[in-house]
């Protein structure tokens, strides 16, 4: 572990070679992964067998040869585990048969039982038993606004109208609610340490819905709760925590605070101008386009290029992709882009 480039950056070290790894590297875009997820109906069935978690984890890093594994599960997890009643059928998104549609539903939840996500840390040490020595695993979760929204909205939406709602209607009740979910997300992630991850990455994919205020007054204090319970902790204290925020509204540099050690960019951030101000201060991963995966093998030389002579002397750079990679990518285009990093710099 002591040779990882991902754990070098992370702690602030240039690397000549960038580390890459990628958002749903895991997934659908594969076919070794479709052949296996179609032995399940429901996703959450296949998140629920430990030695198919460490499998599907191991594929993407036997396919490219990446810099870090993520463990193979979801953020959505949680709210299973509060009695919300998920389900991932066929062509559909998450959706819940139990969502959170009043402020009784809050008070009436089941309490947090770490132990009843047993299976996602047996597939912590399972994916540890099989993926190489010397390779990090990323564990995660969702921020306790997303996990919020998806609860609220029973699934996803385009426009999240019932959270916008009930976060008008009931603002205590969710702060209640964003509460319990900070407390389950830290009891969350420090089993997934105990059980063998070497750093953490916080999801807020539903950054975007917040305004400004409202970011750091609904979102960004309660994932600042569950970061400083992990560095008060003797057990996790050391574990490098990685923040995506999608789209936010609130300039990056406001974003980071100091219990980070990375900031993951969303695809339409500037790059070159956030190098600067965050010099220093914390590592950068990101953030190709993932629909540039899509355009022909020059055009993604190209744009992996500049953003790989751009990030050169930063300390502490990761290549990623700007939000996850989607099902209709070919691998072949991914090798492409993995080329082009490992060769150019
Ligand atoms: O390699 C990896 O990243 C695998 C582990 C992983 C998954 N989901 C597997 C998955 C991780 C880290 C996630 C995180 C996740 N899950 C996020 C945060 C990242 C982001 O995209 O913003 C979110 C918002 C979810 C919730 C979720 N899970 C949705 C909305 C969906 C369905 C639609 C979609 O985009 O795929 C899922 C299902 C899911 N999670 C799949 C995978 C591989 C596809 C399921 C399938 O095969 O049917």
């Amino acid at each position: 572990m002591k040779n990882s480039k991902f754990l070098r950056a992370l702690n602030l070290k240039t690397n000549t070679i960038p580390p890459v790894w990628f958002m749903r590297q895991a997934g659908r875009y594969l076919p070794e992964y479709q052949k296996v997820r179609k032995n399940y109906s429901n996703f959450l069935d296949m998140c629920k067998e430990p030695k198919t978690c460490a499998e599907l984890a191991l594929q993407p890093i036997e396919r490219f040869n990446l810099d870090a594994s993520i463990l193979f599960s979801d953020i959505l997890t949680i709210p299973d585990a509060l009695n919300l009643g998920l389900a991932f059928h066929e062509g559909e998104g998450p959706k819940f048969s139990n969502p959170i549609s009043s402020t009784d539903d809050i008070n009436n939840l089941y309490a947090f039982d770490v132990n009843s996500l047993d299976y996602v840390f047996r597939a912590v040490e399972e994916t540890k038993n099989l993926i190489p020595a010397n390779l990090p695993l990323i564990g995660f979760c969702g921020s306790p606004w997303t996990l919020a929204a998806y609860s609220i909205e029973g699934g996803g939406s385009k426009d999240f109208k019932k959270t916008k709602t009930f976060m008008a209607e009931n603002p205590n009740a969710l702060h209640d609610f964003l509460e319990i979910l900070s407390d389950a997300c830290y009891q969350y992630l420090k089993q997934q340490v105990l059980s063998g991850v070497n750093a953490l990455q916080i999801f807020d994919s539903w950054a975007d819905l917040l305004s400004e205020n409202e970011l750091e007054l609904f979102s960004l204090r309660y994932t600042k709760k569950i970061t400083q319970k992990l560095k008060d902790d003797p057990i996790t204290n050391h574990i490098p925590i990685i923040l995506f925020e999608k789209n936010p509204n609130k300039d990056i540099t406001d974003l980071i605070f100091k219990d980070l050690s990375c900031i993951s960019l969303y695809w339409t951030s500037d790059i070159r101008i956030l190098s600067e101000s965050l010099k220093n201060e914390v590592a950068i991963q990101g953030n190709l386009d993932p629909k540039v995966l899509s355009e022909s093998d020059e055009i993604i030389q190209k744009e992996v290029q500049k953003i790989c002579s751009l990030m050169k002397d930063y300390p502490g750079f990761i290549f990623n992709l700007g939000h996850g990679i989607t099902p209709e990518i070919k691998p072949a285009k991914v090798e492409v882009m993995i080329k082009a990093i490992r060769e150019d710099t």
